[in-house]
């Protein structure tokens, strides 16, 4: 009967002391979480930053060399080639998606879409985000807006973007969606996938 007894105190204080680390354990895996989260966000700012910086100086370049025309042939054969030398740099995969691609290559995922929804619907929600991708890797999201400079070649036909612009445009991206941009607006996002 006594030790019975003792049986039973020391099981309800196991018990005790399993439930208290347990909540303990918990607690420090969210606070573990959100500490890798804050990190990731901090290096997927940092590679969209960097990746931008390559593409929009190489760009700029081009445009200071022979003009829109030339810049266009110039984004048309080196964009994806820079980014997928920054992917290796990094040991990420950055891609630039939109909702109305020019390269269908960019073209967003199902689960990219609905990230870009939910930056498409207000102003607020345009702000980086770290989420589990199709393939269970970790992924970060930034919203990428058009500036005046992107009106060029993402413009209004006739407006902001020459009418001779948008044939050669036409001409090297026939199922190009992405023109009739105004300044602000959302024109797609960056998407850099983590190797966990
Ligand atoms: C000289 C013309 C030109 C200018 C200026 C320009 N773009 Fe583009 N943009 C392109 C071309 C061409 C592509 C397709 C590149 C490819 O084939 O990968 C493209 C693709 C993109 C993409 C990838 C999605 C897609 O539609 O294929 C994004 C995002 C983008 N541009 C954003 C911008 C932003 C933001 C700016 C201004 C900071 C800008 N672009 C300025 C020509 C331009």
């Amino acid at each position: 009967m006594k030790i019975k007894f003792l049986i039973l105190i020391l099981l309800s204080l196991n018990f005790i002391a399993c439930n208290n680390s347990e909540t303990e354990s918990t607690e420090t895996i969210q606070e573990v979480v959100e500490k890798v989260n804050i990190d990731y966000i901090k290096e997927g700012k940092t590679i969209a930053e960097n990746t931008f910086k390559v593409l929009s100086s190489n760009l700029q370049q081009a445009m200071v060399d022979g003009g829109i025309e030339n810049a266009l042939g110039y984004c048309n054969i080196k964009a994806m080639p820079l980014t997928d030398s920054l992917s290796k740099h990094y040991n990420v995969t950055i891609k630039r998606v939109s909702n109305k691609a020019r390269n269908p290559l960019n073209q967003a995922s199902e689960n990219e879409q609905k990230i870009l929804n939910n930056y498409l619907e207000s102003i607020e929600n345009r702000k980086p985000i770290i989420s589990k991708n199709e393939n269970a890797n970790t992924s970060f999201y930034a919203p990428i807006t058009t500036k005046g400079l992107c009106l060029n070649c993402h413009g209004i036909v006739g407006e902001t973007l020459l009418p001779e612009n948008h044939v050669k445009i036409q001409s090297l991206y026939p199922n190009d969606l992405a023109t009739g941009y105004k300044i602000d607006e959302l024109r797609g996002m960056w998407s850099i996938e983590f190797k966990n």
